[in-house]
């Protein structure tokens, strides 16, 4: 009931996605995406910062669990490493880990 409210809540804000995470995404990005998204540090385009975002979530949820999977280089310039340089992770796992920071936007987001 409760995924059904949530489902609705995005629908009605006209959002992308309706996204699921699964809980060992948080686990995931905690442990390795956070030192490059969630560090003012890195060049990388950072969870606090949805509007970094904006582009990318625009490709929708497949094309970015590719480019996380397979790495990427875009306009920036900097890399974004296949599997966050974690060559151990599964495929289940590096898309459990782009959907735990796409729900972030989901609940954080104020534009639609
Ligand atoms: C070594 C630093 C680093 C680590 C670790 C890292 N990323 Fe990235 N990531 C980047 C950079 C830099 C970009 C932006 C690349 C660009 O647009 O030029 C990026 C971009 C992305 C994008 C957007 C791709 C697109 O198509 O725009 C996703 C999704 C992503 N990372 C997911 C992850 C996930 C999931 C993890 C952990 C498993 C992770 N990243 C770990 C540096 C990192």
């Amino acid at each position: 009931m409760r995924r059904l409210l949530v489902l609705a809540a995005c629908m009605t804000a006209g959002t992308v996605f309706a996204v699921d995470a699964p809980p060992e995404g948080k686990r995931i990005y905690d442990r390795v995406c956070v030192s490059c998204h969630g560090n003012d540090l890195s060049d990388a385009p950072q969870l606090k910062q949805p509007a970094m975002w904006t582009a990318r979530l625009a490709k929708g949820r497949d094309a970015l669990h590719h480019n996380a999977l397979n790495g990427f280089v875009g306009a920036t310039g900097e890399e974004m490493p296949p599997r966050g340089g974690q060559p151990e992770l599964t495929d289940a796992e590096v898309k459990a880990a782009v959907d735990y920071m796409i729900s972030t936007f989901n609940t954080t987001r104020t534009t639609p």
